[in-house]
Parts: structure tokens; C-alpha cells; sequence
């Protein structure tokens, strides 16, 4: 029997709209609680050095309003660490951060910086933070990862998305969950992954837990278009009733 599959939800890109205006809407917490009211099983955000999308405030308020599990990916910076030593997110996934990038580009380098890496998943695991390190679907990665101490990867799915659903990629990522899973950490996966891609991913038996955002968002914006634009005719109604 094959474990339960959890999905995280990222939320960052509704802070995304929010911020590309400068305005307080759309919430990303409120979009959480709507992502945990629908069967959610976490809810993960990205707070990024130059505060793009997910600002302090969000994680804050997340940490107080959510009874699902809170996954913060984060650098592997002191400044960082601190806060979330302060917030307690309930996991935290560490990622690389180039600041010119689109979105988190690659894995991280774990095998570069092993004692950099083991220092941070300790002072994040003594606060009672679940630490995770999103990294390649490489051997060598995954074997640094394992001397870190941290219990748990996520593979970086991006390389399988833009192959398309079949193929090379996926016996990567196949081979990948039965190594990490065989050196005794818990197998996450992520980026890039769709209604359209996931389902061979969530087959692969080491996988326990999927985190999926931007195609969540995007899709919300199309089944929820019909619905806020029948709210905007009803306000101008009530100005000009007929
Ligand atoms: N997992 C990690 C570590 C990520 O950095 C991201 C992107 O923020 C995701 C999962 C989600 O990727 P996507 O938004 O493409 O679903």
C-alpha cells in the first residue's frame, strides 16, 4: 500500500496581483483559507528576499489563521532563518534565490555547501520546524541532502514539466524518489506541475507530499471569472436599476 499523498497549495501569486498594483487585494490568506475550506492539505508561500509576492505580514497572519500546515520556503540566509525561527512555520523548504530570476530556477546546490546547509537545518529543526531542501532529481544532491540531517526533499519537477508528462524526465525523478526514499528522507515534489502533468508524478509511490501553485492560481482566475464579473453587473445595477 502506498502512503497518503498531501498537497500543499502555494499561494504566492495571488500576493503577485496584489502587489503588481499596490493595492491590499487579492489576499493571499484569504486565498489559503479558501485552499484549506477546499481540502488543502498545507498551504506554502515563498518569502523572498526582495519581497516580490509574500510579505512578512502574510506569513505572520498565516501562521495565526490557518489549522493546516504552514510551509515557508525560504533562502539559506541568516536573515531568514531568524524570522522563521521567530514565526514557526510548521515546515520550511529551502530553495535557491537568484533575485533577476522569474521563479526558483534549479535546485538547490546542496552538495556546494553542506556545512552551510547542515547549520541552518539545525537552528530551523531545534525551533520545531520541519525542514526540507528542494533540490534536483540528482544523486549527488541527494546524498548532500541526506548529510544535512534534514529529513525531507522536495524534487524539482520543473526539468518533467517543460519536457512534457512522459519520458526521460520522469524515470529521472522515478530513479530520484527511491534514492532519497532509500537514504531515509520523506520525498516531496514540485514546480511546475499541472492538472495536465501531475498525475504520473502523484504515482510514483515515494512521493508523499505534492507542492503545486502557479496552475492553481491560474485556473482559480478562470473558473472564478464568470462569478466576479456577475458581481460587478449586480453593483452597477443597484446604481442604474432599470
Ligand atoms: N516548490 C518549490 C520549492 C517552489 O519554489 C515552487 C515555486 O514557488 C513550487 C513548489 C510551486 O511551483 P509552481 O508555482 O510552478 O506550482
Amino acid at each position: 500500500m502506498t502512503a497518503a499523498l498531501r498537497l500543499g497549495v502555494n499561494v504566492d501569486h495571488v500576493a503577485t496581483l496584489r502587489e503588481v498594483r499596490g493595492v491590499d487585494y487579492p489576499d493571499p490568506v484569504e486565498a489559503a483559507l479558501l485552499a484549506e475550506a477546499a481540502g488543502a492539505d498545507g498551504i506554502t508561500v515563498h518569502l523572498r528576499e526582495d519581497r516580490r509576492h509574500i510579505q512578512e505580514r502574510d506569513v505572520e497572519e498565516l501562521r495565526r489563521r490557518l489549522r493546516i500546515t504552514l510551509n515557508l520556503e525560504m533562502a539559506v540566509a541568516d536573515a531568514m532563518v531568524e524570522f522563521a525561527v521567530r514565526v514557526r512555520p510548521d515546515a520550511a523548504c529551502l530553495v535557491p534565490e537568484r533575485r533577476e530570476e522569474l521563479t526558483t530556477e534549479g535546485g538547490l546546490d546542496v552538495a556546494r555547501q553542506v556545512t552551510r546547509v547542515h547549520t541552518a537545518v539545525g537552528r530551523l529543526t531545534a525551533a520545531g520546524i520541519r525542514v526540507s531542501l528542494f533540490v534536483d532529481p540528482d544523486d549527488a544532491q541527494l546524498r548532500a541532502g541526506a548529510e544535512t540531517g534534514a529529513p525531507a526533499v522536495e524534487l524539482h519537477t520543473g526539468d518533467y514539466a517543460n519536457a512534457g508528462a512522459a519520458g526521460r524526465e520522469l524515470e529521472r525523478l522515478r530513479a530520484a524518489a527511491r534514492t532519497a526514499a532509500g537514504l531515509g528522507l520523506a520525498v516531496h515534489a514540485g514546480h511546475g506541475l499541472t492538472v495536465a502533468n501531475v498525475e504520473p508524478v502523484a504515482a510514483i509511490p515515494e512521493v508523499v507530499e505534492l507542492n503545486i501553485g502557479h496552475s492553481i492560481v491560474a485556473r482559480a482566475v478562470a473558473v472564478g471569472m464568470a462569478a466576479a464579473v456577475r458581481e460587478m453587473k449586480d453593483a452597477i445595477a443597484r446604481a442604474r436599476p432599470s
